[in-house]
């Protein structure tokens, strides 16, 4: 269904690990969209080759950042701007990672070496980049920024642990930097919270597949797809949504509204 929304724009799309990856669908719709892009993810990911598959079929490049590394997001910026000619129109944030989740560690045990380190990859490198296109003056008027999140910000879902925290973190680095943003040169920053979706970062989630279950069934449209929050993010790349700023987008076939399902239990 492309039109070519996304026509003469540029951006940067991180989170690329492998064809589940929200991060790849919206880098295979971009490209469909008419944009030119810029991949990045950390350098171990890119060390297990499946980017470069999407690289080819989006003519794109990769460039490895560490988004801890305010070096690597430095360089970054200064290579995606030298490859566009100039300025870009938008950057995309789908990185998540939890240390204590990875490692079992329980909530009510956790280590707090490892949730800093959380922070850091999950949401302070969501800070990190907008600081640096900031200072570097890398973003065009009416530009877009985007983070991708989950309700567990604001609702409490016990075995997504520390990133409920560090999603509550992203969503308001993207109010706070929204209002520097749209002062600067009117460039949107919102977050989307999307449904589970099964990914690798999806499935690190313990009972992630029951858990899948329950929010189809909880949602009356069903669960979004990447496939479709793909769509949505590009709409909000595109020029048909530029006042839209500073918030928390609900991509969730109905969730976040939804206090009980009859589905759910069995009426
Ligand atoms: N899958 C879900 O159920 C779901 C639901 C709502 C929101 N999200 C969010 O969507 C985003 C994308 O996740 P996904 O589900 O597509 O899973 P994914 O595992 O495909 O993507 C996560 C990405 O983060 C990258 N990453 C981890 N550490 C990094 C670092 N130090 N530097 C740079 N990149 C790093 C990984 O390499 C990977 O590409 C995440 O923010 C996630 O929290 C996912």
């Amino acid at each position: 269904m492309a039109n070519g929304i996304l026509k003469g724009k540029k951006g940067i799309i991180s989170g690329a690990l492998d064809s589940n990856s929200i991060a790849w669908k919206i880098a295979e719709k971009a490209h469909e969209e008419g944009a030119e892009i810029v991949l990045t993810n950390a350098p171990v990911a890119l060390r297990l080759g499946e980017i470069n598959t999407l690289a080819e079929k989006t003519n794109s490049v990769v460039i490895a950042a560490d988004a801890t590394s305010e070096e690597d997001i430095a360089n970054l910026i200064d290579q995606s701007m030298e490859r566009f000619g100039g300025k870009m129109d938008f950057i995309l944030h789908s990185i998540g990672m939890s240390l204590n989740v990875r490692k079992k560690k329980a909530y009510t045990d956790i280590k707090y070496d490892w949730m800093h380190k959380t922070f850091d990859i999950s949401a302070i490198s969501f800070h990190k980049f907008m600081q640096c296109a900031y200072q570097k003056d890398s973003m065009n008027e009416w530009g877009s920024i985007l983070a991708l999140t989950y309700i567990a910000a604001q609702r409490v879902f016990p075995d997504y642990s520390e990133m409920a925290e560090s999603k509550a973190l992203l969503e308001s680095f993207a109010r706070s930097f929204g209002y520097h943003w749209a002062k600067k040169n009117k460039v949107r920053v919102n977050t989307v919270s999307q449904s589970p979706t099964l990914t690798t970062a999806g499935k690190g989630v313990k009972g992630f597949q029951d858990f899948f279950g329950y929010a189809d069934a909880m949602s009356p449209m069903g669960n979004a797809s990447a496939d479709a929050c793909a769509d949505y993010c590009i709409s909000l790349f595109s020029d048909y949504t530029r006042y839209v700023t500073m918030q928390n987008l609900f991509h969730d076939g109905g969730f976040s509204n939804m206090g009980m399902a009859p589905e759910v239990i069995g009426l």
